[in-house]
């Protein structure tokens, strides 16, 4: 069976570019963002790890921690001679930084538990996978893309926020919301209570449709 929202985000422990991890504790009170490339020395791929070192300040800013694994590894090299290397080609040409940890999965068990693989598209490389996990080590998000299409680390922010918010004030967020926008208020919260739980105000569009300007501005 495939990991689905809600499930318990499988822990490992792995030698990475940044040291050994064991994926739980490496988390800590974070959320994680944890992305699998195709392979090492690719060009999306490549695109994509200098986006993500580009984007430390807002990963930082919504407390949350990237982590990166690859399980096409250059031949002639260890995994992670493989990855140090590849680093340092993004670094140079993305014009980036990278500080996050990319794992060594050289059996690709942690890209089998996390369901990367998908073999009708390739028995030996993942897909570009996203799990959103949450402070308490549940899966929050699921997203694969192909590995011809890079992803949209703007959505995956936007998502953050999304979840964000639904913690922490109890509102959802209406299609194409974007920061700054009004929410909707969680169906569990009674139209009666609205008032003392959202003192910015509110719509009541119908009933099972209440919007709040965004709690947390
Ligand atoms: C890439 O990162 O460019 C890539 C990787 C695997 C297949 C296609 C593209």
């Amino acid at each position: 069976m495939s990991l689905r929202i809600g499930d318990d985000a499988p822990n490992f422990t792995a030698d990475t570019t940044e040291g050994e991890i064991d994926f739980h504790s490496w988390l800590g009170d974070s959320w994680g963002v944890f992305m699998s490339h195709p392979a090492d020395f690719t060009p999306v791929c490549t695109t994509e790890i200098g986006r993500v070192a580009n984007l430390k300040d807002e990963f930082q800013s919504r407390n949350a921690k990237a982590l990166v694994i690859s399980v096409g590894t250059k031949e002639g090299l260890t995994p992670l001679e493989s990855h140090k290397a590849w680093i340092k080609d993004v670094n140079e040409t993305q014009n980036a930084t990278v500080d996050f940890p990319i794992v060594e999965d050289p059996d690709k068990k942690i890209a089998d538990s996390y369901g990367m693989i998908h073999p009708n598209a390739s028995d030996t490389l993942t897909v570009r996978s996203v799990f959103i996990i949450g402070p308490d080590k549940k899966v929050k998000l699921i997203i694969s893309y192909p590995a011809s299409t890079g992803r949209n680390f703007f959505e995956i922010l936007r998502v953050l926020d999304s979840l964000q918010l639904t913690s922490n004030y109890q509102v959802a967020t209406p299609a194409d919301w974007q920061n700054g926008q009004d929410c909707i208020v969680v169906p569990a919260i009674a139209t009666a209570d609205i008032p003392s739980k959202f003192p910015k105000g509110h719509t009541v569009v119908k009933e099972y449709l209440r919007t709040t300007p965004q709690p947390n501005l």
